[in-house]
């Protein structure tokens, strides 16, 4: 049987970012497998690899390959192109949005050009059990505080005031509560929860109520804020939070 017809397929071409020798070794340790099936039906799975349908389904690890380039190995983000900490979030809430950028819910506004750089990649997990593997592995990796502050101005002693409503639904030390789909806020840094109050204001994430009910029960929240110095304060006294 023709090994090398298997062998440019680990290009993958299709893929959206480069994947790392280490996964091209583990397609390729599945070949004996595929060897003992007829050449066309060999070269077709083959050419599937890429799509964890043929075969066994990719691991969470694996799919995280495609979602390091922005948010890093650690899963810590990368303040540069926006991408945000997302390790150690809970697996619910990240298989919530990775749905909600999967459909179109939360990054497709014209206005969200970070959400739009996220949206693609939402896309490329082939299935719910493949965003159901990735959000787990995530969900495990250990979550970092201590992000280097980027927003300045803001007073936590103020802030404390306008995060009153907020503990019902985030928690009264930011962690967040399940049961509400609120997700912790605590961990996350200073210039990503800036940038979410003000979509949330703008109606650029949850604007869409339809679409989007939960995003749409923040948003409601977050226009209480009266103003710019008000998201600051509130932003500020969220960073003294531990995740
Ligand atoms: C091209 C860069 C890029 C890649 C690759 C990428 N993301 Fe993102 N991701 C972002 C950006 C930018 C945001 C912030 C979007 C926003 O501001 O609303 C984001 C946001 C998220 C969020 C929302 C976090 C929150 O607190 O609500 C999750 C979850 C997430 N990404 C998971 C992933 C996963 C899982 C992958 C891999 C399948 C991935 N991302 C790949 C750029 C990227
Ligand atoms: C009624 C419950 C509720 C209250 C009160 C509430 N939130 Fe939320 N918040 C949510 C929900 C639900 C989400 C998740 C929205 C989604 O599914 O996209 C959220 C998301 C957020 C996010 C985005 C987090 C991320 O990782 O992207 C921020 C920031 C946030 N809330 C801040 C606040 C602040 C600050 C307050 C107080 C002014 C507040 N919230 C009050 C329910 C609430």
């Amino acid at each position: 049987m023709a090994l090398p017809a298997f062998i440019p397929v680990s290009g993958e071409d299709s893929r959206p970012l480069t994947e790392p020798a280490t996964k091209r070794r583990h397609e390729i340790s599945t070949m004996p497998v595929r060897i003992h099936l007829p050449s066309a039906t060999a070269l077709a799975l083959a050419l599937s690899a890429c799509g964890p349908t043929t075969g066994a389904p990719a691991s969470g690890e694996e799919l995280y390959d495609a979602c390091e380039n922005c948010h890093g190995s650690d899963g810590a983000g990368n303040p540069d192109i926006e991408a945000p900490q997302i390790a150690g979030l809970p697996q619910w809430y990240i298989e919530a949005q990775l749905h909600k950028f999967r459909s179109g819910a939360r990054g497709a506004h014209p206005d969200d050009a970070p959400g739009m750089r996220m949206r693609p990649l939402s896309m490329s997990m082939p299935n719910d059990e493949s965003v159901t593997a990735v959000a787990r592995y995530v969900s495990r990796l250990p979550r970092q505080g201590n992000h280097e502050p980027k927003v300045a101005g803001g007073s936590a002693t103020r802030g404390s005031g306008y995060y009153a409503p907020c503990v019902t639904c985030h928690g009264a030390s930011g962690q967040g509560n399940p049961a509400l789909n609120a997700p912790p806020l605590a961990g996350s840094p200073d210039w990503y929860l800036t940038a979410q109050l003000r979509k949330f204001i703008d109606g650029v994430r949850g604007g869409d109520a339809a679409a989007d009910p939960t995003g749409a029960q923040m948003r409601a929240m977050a226009v209480t804020l009266p103003n710019d110095q008000a998201i600051k304060d509130v932003v500020a006294h969220i960073m003294t939070f531990e995740p």
